[in-house]
Parts: structure tokens; sequence; C-alpha cells
């Protein structure tokens, strides 16, 4: 599947509108980024007006009701509908967020739906993770053991040291903070962004995996790491109220503190 990188907002010009249907009660519009980078045509953006009283509370029901009732075209990625599959993570009123967790009703005047920023798009609202994904995997993110396990047990962790995984397993990779951080935007090639550096210190924190050492020197680089300015744009918009700029900033204390 081939993916296009484009200035978005220069070239994208008012697309379709979509009234709604007469009779119709509580009245809210949408207006939704569409773009088929292979039919060569400019992103445009449609509106929908959706009668609130015949859809779901979330944004994410909005934009089913629509691919279900009005246009088939539209295109975006969702499965769970519950916060914890991350695919539906896109920019709602200007901040990315995940559609099913946000609610209309907390949504001002139209509604603007784009895709995350700064990704390569594929079709209207999904973007091409592929990279974001490769840099996931690149931090082997699994325990990494060089002794035997034990004869009859599995590798076991007290409360104290599963509590130290608090703030960190609960990330679902939906890549809302990686796409809102402006070194990233600039520098993804070989910055590994907010979301794979909390991931990676969610490995080192793990009181069963015995490769911290190997873990630190991987991401002891003057881009992998170091482009985070603690600008904090990541701990500001997780939908699931994780700091990345935390678990950053821990990864670059233990780095200091085998220096000393
Ligand atoms: S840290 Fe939060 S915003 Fe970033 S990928 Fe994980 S869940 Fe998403
Ligand atoms: S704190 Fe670091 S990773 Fe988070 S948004 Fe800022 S520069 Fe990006
Ligand atoms: S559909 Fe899974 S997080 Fe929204």
């Amino acid at each position: 599947m081939v993916a296009f990188k484009l200035p978005r907002n220069s070239l994208i010009k008012p697309g379709k509108s979509y009234p709604a249907p007469a009779g119709a009660g509580r009245l809210k519009s949408f207006s939704i980024y569409r773009w088929q980078p292979e039919s060569g045509d400019n992103p445009r953006l449609d509106s929908y007006d959706i009668d609130l009283d015949a859809c779901g509370p979330m944004v994410l029901d909005a934009l089913i009701k629509i691919k279900n009732e009005i246009d088939s075209t539209l295109t975006f990625r969702r499965s769970c509908r519950e916060g914890v599959c991350g695919s539906c993570a896109m920019n709602i009123g200007g901040r990315n967020a995940l559609a099913c967790t946000t609610a209309i009703d907390d949504c001002k005047g139209t509604v603007k739906v784009y895709p995350l920023p700064h990704l390569p798009v594929i079709k209207d609202l999904v973007p091409d993770t592929t990279h974001f994904f490769a840099q996931y995997a690149s931090i082997k993110p699994w325990i990494e053991t060089q002794t035997p396990p034990p004869a009859d047990q599995e590798r076991l962790q007290g409360k104290e040291e599963r509590g130290r995984l608090n703030g960190l397993y609960e990330c679902i990779l939906c890549a809302c903070c990686s796409t809102a951080c402006p070194s990233y935007w600039w520098n993804s090639e070989r910055f590994l962004g907010p979301a794979v550096l909390l991931q990676a210190y969610r490995w080192i924190a793990d009181s069963r995996d015995e490769s911290t050492g190997e873990r630190l020197d991987a991401l002891e680089d003057p881009f992998k790491l170091y482009r985070c300015h603690t600008i904090m744009n990541c701990t500001d918009v997780c939908p699931k109220g994780l700091s990345p700029a935390k678990a950053i900033a821990e990864v670059k204390k233990l780095l200091v503190e085998r220096q000393q």
C-alpha cells in the first residue's frame, strides 16, 4: 500500500456537503478530512450534518453513522470502541485523541476531524504507522533474559516490582503523543518519539528483564533519545493519562547515574 506525505493545510479545499434529512432534531456538523492520494486529487473537507438524537454519544459513533448511512467511502480505523486498541486515534478539534472516548458534546461548534498529524496518509483518516511500529520493534518490546528460568515456577515479581510498571503498561500505542511532539515531527526518522521511549522504559523498569545495560546502550544516542526537549505535548495529550515525558526523564536519569 502506498502512503503519501503532503503539507495538508495548504491544499485542502471545501468538498461535498451532506445536509441532515428534513425533520432532523439536534444537529451537529462534522467537517472531515478526505483524501485518496492515488486519485491525484487534492485533499478536501467534506461536511456532514448529523442528528444527535439518532446517534451514539462519541465521535466514533458519528463516524460509523456517516459510513453506514451517508457515505460508505469514508475510511477510518477502529476496533474495540473502548479506548483499548488505540486504532481510532485521530485529530479531533485540533487535538490528538481517540474517537471512541471523545464525547461529541465535549466538542464545541463544528467537529473538525483530521488524521494524526505528520504521518503519511493512506486514505482519509488512516495514517501509515509502519515506521512508528518499526521503531517500536527496535526497542525489543519483550523480556530478555540471560539466566535460566526457575525450575518449577514462572519468573515472579513482588508487589513493589510490579508497581514500577504502573503508568507504563497501560500504553495502547495509539501514537497520539508521538504525533503531537514537535521534535518527532521534524526528526521522526531518527528520534524514537515519546510513545516508543515510554515503551523502552517499560522494559527497562521490568524486574524480570536482564538486559538493562544493553537497552540503555541502545538509547544513548543524540537523536534516538536526546531530541526530546521536554516540551510536554506528549503528556498533555495522552488519552490514557500517561506521562511519556516522565518516562523519558527516568531513562535520562539512569544514563547519568551509570556514568557516576
Ligand atoms: S503514551 Fe499515551 S498517547 Fe502515547 S502511545 Fe501510549 S497511550 Fe498513546
Ligand atoms: S516532552 Fe519530549 S517527547 Fe514529549 S512532546 Fe516534548 S519533546 Fe516530545
Ligand atoms: S476503537 Fe479502540 S481505542 Fe478507539
